[in-house]
């Protein structure tokens, strides 16, 4: 009989497309739903192919012999809570990004899944695309020569996320929310480099003042009273190999909206969107836009991926480690905006 990992899905939102292909892969499957909404975790039991048990309340859950492995897809605030409460309970745990709402909760965290020995793996759909998959390989194999640069940006126009009060509150804002995604990236396109220091402004030109709501809604004064996080940050990231590296992130804007990572090499560079390499062949600039054939949910991979570091040992490609050092990166910038100075990160 095949082996499965039992896997226990946390939070409604996120937590439906990982369970959903936790739940396709042959060894994977959701034999449990957690959220605070009962309506919600009805909802998603229906589409499952068993019967998952559910519950409303996590450290009861993570009490359960039945569930091998935990995914945490709450708000921002509640990842550290839940995913310890897992690792204490033995329990393999993945995390949605990002990984905590601060630098300490990320650490203690990082720290308990180590002591516990549980595979700990953070849930990142962009890193775990097949494009960024691709870009990935190839900076291995030495493509590019020397990344000595990179841009990332994630720019809206009118998108600040408001119907869970976390993500506009102290602990969430457009950095940890979108700005982790192209930076997770890049850092980990460029072979995740050790940074050592950032310098960065950022600030809510928007969200205060009712304006930028997700696809130009309105939003109460009652809520927009309540805005505490920046709805725009961008700085330079320095590593220790001299790399450089420029990232923005954009709840709203008066600017096209874009999604972009650009890597420099002294070999080749590329972006992201749409996939392209560049490199210079008989001194002619040539430019290779690579379609990917069949490309896969990068749900399905971060699903695989997750599966076999469980079963079969694989190391981890994504460990909650690589979330921290991330968390570290953010949390240095905003709080160089905050200070106005450059902030070293050891
Ligand atoms: N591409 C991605 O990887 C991606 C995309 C969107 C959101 N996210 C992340 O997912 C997280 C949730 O965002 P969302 O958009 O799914 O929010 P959401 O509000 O749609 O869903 C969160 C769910 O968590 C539940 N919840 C809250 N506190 C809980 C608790 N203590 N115990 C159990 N359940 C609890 C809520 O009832 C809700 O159903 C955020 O951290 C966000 O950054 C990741």
């Amino acid at each position: 009989m095949v082996q499965k990992v039992r896997c226990c899905i946390v939070g409604m939102g996120i937590g439906r497309p990982n369970g959903r292909a936790l739940s396709r892969n042959p060894r994977g499957e959701v034999t449990a739903l957690c959220d605070l909404d009962s309506d919600r975790m009805e909802a998603f039991a229906q589409e499952l192919p068993n019967d998952p048990k559910t519950y409303t309340d996590y450290k009861k859950m993570c009490k359960d012999p039945d569930i091998d492995a935990v995914f945490v897809g709450t708000p921002n605030q509640w990842h550290v809570p839940v995913a310890l409460e897992a690792v204490k309970n033995d329990k393999h745990v993945m995390v949605t990004k990002p990984l905590a709402d601060s630098e300490r909760a990320a650490k203690k965290l990082v720290e308990a899944a180590h002591s516990a020995g549980v595979v700990n793996m953070m849930s990142l759909s962009t890193r775990f695309s097949d494009p960024c998959q691709y870009l990935g390989k190839l900076a291995r194999e030495g493509y590019f020569g020397d990344l000595y640069y990179a841009r990332a940006r994630s720019i809206r126009r009118s998108g600040i996320p408001a119907w869970n009060m976390g993500f506009i509150q102290k602990g969430g804002g457009a950095f940890r929310d979108m700005g982790v995604h192209v930076l997770d990236a890049v850092w980990w396109i460029l072979g995740r480099p050790k940074p050592v220091s950032v310098s960065g402004v950022a600030g809510a030109k928007f969200g205060p003042k009712g304006k930028g709501y997700w696809r130009y809604n309105q939003v109460s004064r009652k809520i927009s009273s309540q805005y505490a996080a920046d709805d725009y940050a961008g700085g330079m990231i320095r590593f220790e190999n001299g790399t450089g590296l420029q990232v923005e992130s954009f709840w709203a804007s008066h600017q096209p909206e874009e999604f972009q990572i650009e890597i420099f090499g002294d070999e080749a560079g590329a972006q992201l969107r749409p996939l392209t390499l560049y490199r210079t062949e008989n001194n002619a600039p040539q430019n290779i836009e690579v379609k990917i054939p069949h490309p896969a949910e990068a749900w399905d991979n971060i699903a695989a991926h997750f599966i076999e570091c469980i079963l079969d040992g694989k190391p981890c490609d994504a460990p909650l480690q690589n979330g921290y050092q991330v968390q570290q990166m953010m949390e240095g910038l905003l709080k160089s905006a905050e200070t106005g100075k450059e902030v070293r990160i050891r």
